[in-house]
């Protein structure tokens, strides 16, 4: 009995707090979660125009995303929402129309910035799209992390004044997850 867990990074930046985040918090999840980390550069720039047929990227992107019970989405806040490419990557797998690969699947989303609102703008976009596209998205609790010295220890993982916090995030996604899937097959 497995949970199979996609998790999508909204920076493609090589130092990325957010990367780093995402990577400490699937140190926090119990031993029948796995994670796979989806990426979304290689993505070409979505148009309607190939929803007919869709680059060999795409498909593979999509059907990373169907093997998955539930994802993670840990993004950087641009401009008081999402970045461009964390939405050209859900827009290219909400298509063509009727087969969403999003649809249904439980969801938490987490981001850090070094503003003190952490990412709070971009969570509330993103929760608006991914209602839209079928997402069932764990409301609390709410994780707007700050970035400072000692977000992260030296091995990469929370640092101690975050760890008890993200643990319980982690504790209720699973929660979350466990509610919408009984039975992962
Ligand atoms: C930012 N940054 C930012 N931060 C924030 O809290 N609110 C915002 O609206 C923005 N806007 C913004 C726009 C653009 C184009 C960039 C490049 C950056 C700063 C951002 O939080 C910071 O660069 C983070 O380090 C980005 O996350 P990663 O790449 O470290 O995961």
């Amino acid at each position: 009995k497995e949970y199979r867990i996609a998790i999508i990074v909204g920076s493609l930046r090589k130092d990325s707090f957010n990367r780093q985040l995402a990577n400490a918090l699937v140190r926090l999840a119990p031993g029948e979660f796995s994670f796979s980390d989806v990426k979304i550069g290689e993505l070409p720039l979505y148009n309607q125009d190939d929803d007919a047929r869709q680059a060999e990227s795409v498909l593979r992107f999509k059907s990373r995303i169907r093997e998955a019970h539930a994802l993670i989405f840990v993004t950087p806040e641009y401009n008081r929402s999402i970045p461009g490419v964390l939405k050209n990557a859900l827009d290219h797998a909400s298509r063509p129309s009727g087969q969403n690969a999003w649809s249904g699947k439980p969801a938490g989303i987490l981001g850090v910035s070094p503003s003190a609102a952490g990412t709070a703008m971009a969570q509330q976009h993103l929760r608006n799209i991914l209602a839209a596209l079928d997402v069932a998205v764990l409301a609390q609790p709410e994780a707007f992390i700050q970035q400072k010295d000692g977000l992260f220890d030296q091995k990469g993982d929370i640092g101690e004044g975050s760890r008890q916090f993200l643990q319980s995030w982690m504790d209720r996604y699973v929660a979350w997850v466990k509610l919408h899937v009984p039975s992962p097959l």
